[in-house]
């Protein structure tokens, strides 16, 4: 039937028995919510056969029977309606279902630069042995980093070529040192610090210098600290760094603020003492320097020469990391590579 006409025998042509069971037959085999609409549209719809001959009835008894007719096939349609709405929602809600088990896409997750975890390595070894942990100054003055240390005038490191000046009385600190006279100024004996940070010099980066490095500096002041626990000290110090199978050695050497200075070494990690070209054939590398502290120091500070005694240390952290990785480079440590870096 076409839109607006009205059939006169509409009414006559809606066989009740007959619609019904139609309508079933389509709505059982709706097989989706939209299909379910489209036979509603059809068999309720305002230009549906029903619905047009609603509008055409004139008997009670019909009229009746008709509306009798609409509500069964709408309460058909909408029990097929639901029926199909809960089907779809169920498989949506398994097939768009979040599986909470599933591995995510993995975030990467940085760690400790090896510098900040040989640190922190260091810090732990001495604070397991009693020692306090202070902080430094990176800028210092030349009567701390130099006068206070016995560097005279005209020692080379105190040469512009050598040290970074702020200005003629300030330098970027070429070494930890001044820190036992700032230390030893700020207490009384007796003394158990080590003081870790960086230090800079006035050089051109290459495989063994870095003009920024980083040293641990340590100083024990007390009454009757001798040569013998300043050994046992570093020999405990090397071993914790380098393993307990490690030989070390320890040598005279030079220091202004030191009587005796001595030189710490540990035997090759590459050759375990027989001779390479990573030890230059001596077996043994160089760690870091170290003595007995200049009574001269003591009496800069005001500490009594007579009954106190001490040793200090100061080590490299950069070198330390390449004795124990076999760091070919120092810029390495520098150059934030992480593929370099990821491996420690
Ligand atoms: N400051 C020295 C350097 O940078 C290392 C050093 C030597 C530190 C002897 C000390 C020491 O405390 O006693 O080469």
């Amino acid at each position: 039937m076409q839109g607006g006409e009205i059939d006169l025998d509409t009414v006559a042509a809606v066989d009740p028995q007959a619609v019904e069971s139609e309508v079933l037959r389509v709505v059982a085999s709706a097989e989706t919510v939209a299909d379910v609409e489209a036979a509603r549209v059809e068999y309720l719809g305002r230009k549906s056969a029903l619905k047009l001959a609603l509008r055409e009835v004139r008997d009670r008894e019909t009229g009746m029977a008709l509306n009798a007719l609409r509500e069964r096939v709408e309460s058909a349609i909408d029990a097929r309606e639901e029926e199909l709405g809960r089907a779809e929602l169920d498989r949506r809600l398994t097939e768009e279902r979040v599986d909470v088990t599933m591995p995510g896409s993995e975030v990467r997750r940085g760690h400790l630069h090896l510098i900040t975890q040989i640190r922190r390595e260091v810090e732990d070894i001495f604070l397991g042995l009693g020692y306090t942990v202070i902080d430094g100054r990176e800028v210092e003055t030349t009567r701390y980093n130099f006068d206070a240390l016995n560097f005279p005038p005209g020692h080379p490191t105190r040469s512009p070529q050598q040290t970074l000046f702020l200005d003629e009385e300030t330098v970027l600190r070429t070494e930890t040192s001044p820190s036992q006279i700032r230390t030893m100024e700020a207490q009384e004996p007796p003394v158990y610090i080590v003081t870790l940070g960086r230090v800079y010099r006035r050089d051109t980066p290459d495989a063994t210098h870095t003009p920024t490095f980083h040293q641990v500096e340590g100083l024990a002041v007390d009454e009757g600290i001798t040569l013998g626990d300043l050994l046992g000290t570093l020999d405990y110090l090397l071993k914790a760094l380098f393993g307990a199978e490690r030989r070390t050695e320890f040598r005279t050497n030079h220091f202004p603020f030191t009587e005796p200075s001595i030189e710490a070494f540990v035997s090759c990690h590459v050759c375990d003492g027989s001779g390479c070209p990573v030890c230059r054939h001596s077996g043994l590398i160089e760690v870091g320097g170290s003595g007995m502290v200049d009574p001269s120091l003591f009496e800069f500070v005001g500490y009594d020469p007579e009954r106190y005694t001490g040793f200090a240390f100061g080590w490299g952290l950069e070198r330390i990391a390449v004795l124990r990785h076999g760091i070919p480079d120092l810029r390495e440590l520098w150059r934030n590579d992480p593929r370099l870096l990821a491996q420690f």
